[in-house]
Parts: C-alpha cells; sequence; structure tokens
C-alpha cells in the first residue's frame, strides 16, 4: 500500500506540472481525490491494514492529499492569473490614444487660384506646361536676350548650381523651350516655382510662383496681348474690372508693359489693400524680342507674339487679404482651413 501511494504521489506531481487549462485540473482531482479517485480508494481500504500499518500509511495519504489540494489550488491560481493577464493584454484599450477621426483635406489656397487662372485660358485655348526648376544659365538669361552683364545675373540675385546651371529666376525660360520645340501656332501657359536670392519677409520669399503666358502665330499684335489680358482680368476679377498697361522694360520683350487692374477691394476708389491707389499691378507682358525669336528658330518677319508672367503668390494675397507671403509656405493648417 505504502507503495501504491508513492506511485500515486509521483505521477499526480508529474501531471500536475503538465496542466494547461482549469479544466485538466478539474480532472486530474476527480482522478486522485473524487469518490472513486485513487487516493480516495487507498484511503477506503485502510481497514484491511494491521493496527501498526494503519497510522503510518494514513499519515502518508494524508500528506499527499494535502499536497495534491494544495498543487491543485495553487495551479488554479496560477491559470486564473494568466488567463485575466491574456485577457488584458488582448482588451487592451489606451484612453488616451487620438481618435481615428478623418480629416478632409482641402486646396491650398495657391492651388484653388492657379486653377482659377488656368481654367481661363483654358477656355481660351492655351495649353498648360510644366517646366523645369532647375534650368540652364542660357535659358534663363541668354536666350532671353539679357546682356552679359544684366544686373539680374548677379550672384546676389540668382541662385548658381554651376555656372551654367541655375534655380530659375523667372517661368520665361520656357518660352524658349516651347518655341524650341513646337511650330506657331503656339499658346501656352506655365506656371512653376521659380527662385531668387531675397530675403525673407512679409512680401519676399526666396521661392515664389509665377505664371508664364506664350502666344506665337503670324500676325499677332499688342492688340491681342491686350485683349487676351483685359479677358483675363474681367474673368478673375469679375466684369467690371478695368485694366491699364504702362510701360516698361524687360530684355526678351519689345514693346514691354505691366498691367494693372482696378482693386477688386475697392472697385477702383482707393483702399488700404491697393494703397489708397485703386490699381493693382499684376503681371508683366510685352511682345516677344525679334531676337528671342531668332533665338529659337522663329522667323521674326514671318511671325510675332506677345508673353506674359504673373506673380500667383500676390495674386493669392491681394485676392485673400493676406497680409504676410510667409503664411502661404508655412503649412499651418489653422492658417489655410480658412479658404
Ligand atoms: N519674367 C518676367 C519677370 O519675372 C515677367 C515677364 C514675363 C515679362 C513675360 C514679360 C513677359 O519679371
Amino acid at each position: 500500500m505504502k507503495d501504491k501511494l508513492e506511485i500515486i504521489k509521483r505521477e499526480s506531481i508529474k501531471e500536475l506540472e503538465g496542466v494547461e487549462t482549469l479544466q485538466q485540473l478539474e480532472e486530474i482531482r476527480i482522478k486522485y481525490l473524487g469518490k472513486k479517485g485513487e487516493l480516495t480508494q487507498v484511503l477506503r481500504g485502510m481497514g484491511a491494514l494491521s493496527a501498526e500499518e494503519r497510522p503510518v500509511v494514513g499519515q502518508l495519504a494524508n500528506e499527499i492529499r494535502d499536497y495534491i489540494n494544495t498543487r491543485i489550488d495553487e495551479t488554479a491560481a496560477a491559470l486564473k492569473r494568466r488567463d485575466l493577464e491574456s485577457r488584458l493584454k488582448k482588451e487592451n484599450i489606451d484612453v488616451t490614444m487620438p481618435s481615428k477621426r478623418k480629416e478632409i483635406g482641402k486646396s491650398h489656397p495657391l492651388t484653388k487660384v492657379l486653377e482659377e487662372v488656368t481654367e481661363v485660358f483654358i477656355g481660351m485655348g492655351f495649353s498648360i506646361l510644366d517646366g523645369p526648376e532647375i534650368e540652364k544659365t542660357y535659358y534663363n538669361f541668354d536666350a532671353l536676350n539679357h546682356s552679359k552683364y544684366h544686373p539680374a545675373r548677379d550672384m546676389q540675385d540668382t541662385f548658381y548650381i554651376t555656372e551654367d546651371i541655375l534655380l530659375r529666376t523667372q517661368t520665361s525660360p520656357m518660352q524658349v523651350r516651347t518655341m524650341e520645340k513646337q511650330k506657331p501656332p503656339i499658346r501656352v501657359l506655365v506656371p512653376g516655382r521659380v527662385y531668387r536670392a531675397d530675403e525673407i519677409d512679409a512680401t519676399h520669399s526666396p521661392m515664389f510662383h509665377q505664371i508664364e503666358g506664350l502666344v506665337v502665330d503670324k500676325g499677332i499684335t499688342m492688340a491681342n496681348l491686350k485683349g487676351t489680358l483685359d479677358v483675363f482680368a474681367k474673368k478673375l476679377y469679375g466684369e467690371s474690372t478695368k485694366t491699364r498697361f504702362r510701360p516698361h522694360h524687360f530684355p526678351f520683350t519689345e514693346p514691354s508693359a505691366e498691367m494693372d487692374c482696378t482693386c477688386a477691394a475697392c472697385k477702383g476708389a482707393g483702399c488700404r489693400v491697393c494703397k489708397y491707389e485703386g490699381w493693382i499691378e499684376i503681371l508683366g507682358a510685352g511682345m516677344v524680342h525679334p531676337n528671342v525669336l531668332r533665338n529659337c528658330g522663329v522667323d521674326p518677319d514671318i511671325y510675332s507674339g506677345f508673353a506674359f508672367g504673373m506673380g500667383l503668390d500676390r495674386i493669392v494675397t491681394l485676392k485673400y487679404e493676406i497680409d504676410d507671403l510667409r503664411l502661404l509656405f508655412e503649412n499651418d493648417k489653422r492658417f489655410l482651413s480658412q479658404f
């Protein structure tokens, strides 16, 4: 009987070690301590033992029963703890985590106005082109009829990469690239970023945006230039908008002009936006210089054209009465969400 008890002890220890679930644990309890359990059977058979054997075997059987009971309790507690822990891990909720609110973005004001401008010109039969921001000095200056000594070439004004390569200071090099590639009739609009070595302040940025326009065909005159740009101004700022052209100078156009519109904010009466002038300058323009046409392989005796260039950032700040250009480039959502 003592041997039988030793076996029960060894086996129960082994089985208890491998337990994975509370269900298995209950099975072991029934196997040893249940009504028909192995240990219960032994205790029941005690009556057949001699008077000397009985207390010895009885004590051993009790020890084993206590041992198994204790182990079952401990194991049950450990299993419950483990189950709870894994459940807590699975159901872990971080209440500080931000919610997954879907934020729907909006177009940047520069994009919005650019789309308005391109729509107007697409309506007049222009196609939209893109050009390189890293440009050859040839396209940015030489081919555009800038003399070797033109001040815009200065290192203080232009970001050079090498002597021959720079960050374009204007979108006008696309006039040349377009005429090199396409035969007239040409009607293109080229928006893009340009760069100048300016200090950043409320009205200057070393990076800004221009929109270049170019029309080349037979018989193009200053009247076409004025008509086209007047229609554009009316479409952008409203039908009552008036335009005026003031003489100006650009190396690549002759004659050259700057165009003013009546101030959209005060309709020409004078206000803070137009500095009480009633007019606002919005672009530079002119008839494409014969030298530029020649540089691009276009015969100035057959063809003529006009070009214009406007500053997109300025049109945007005027339209929304934004008094600091920097706001357009800081990407502060609180600012941008207003448009
Ligand atoms: N490129 C000129 C500028 O940056 C603008 C312009 C473009 C003028 C086309 C005339 C014709 O100031």
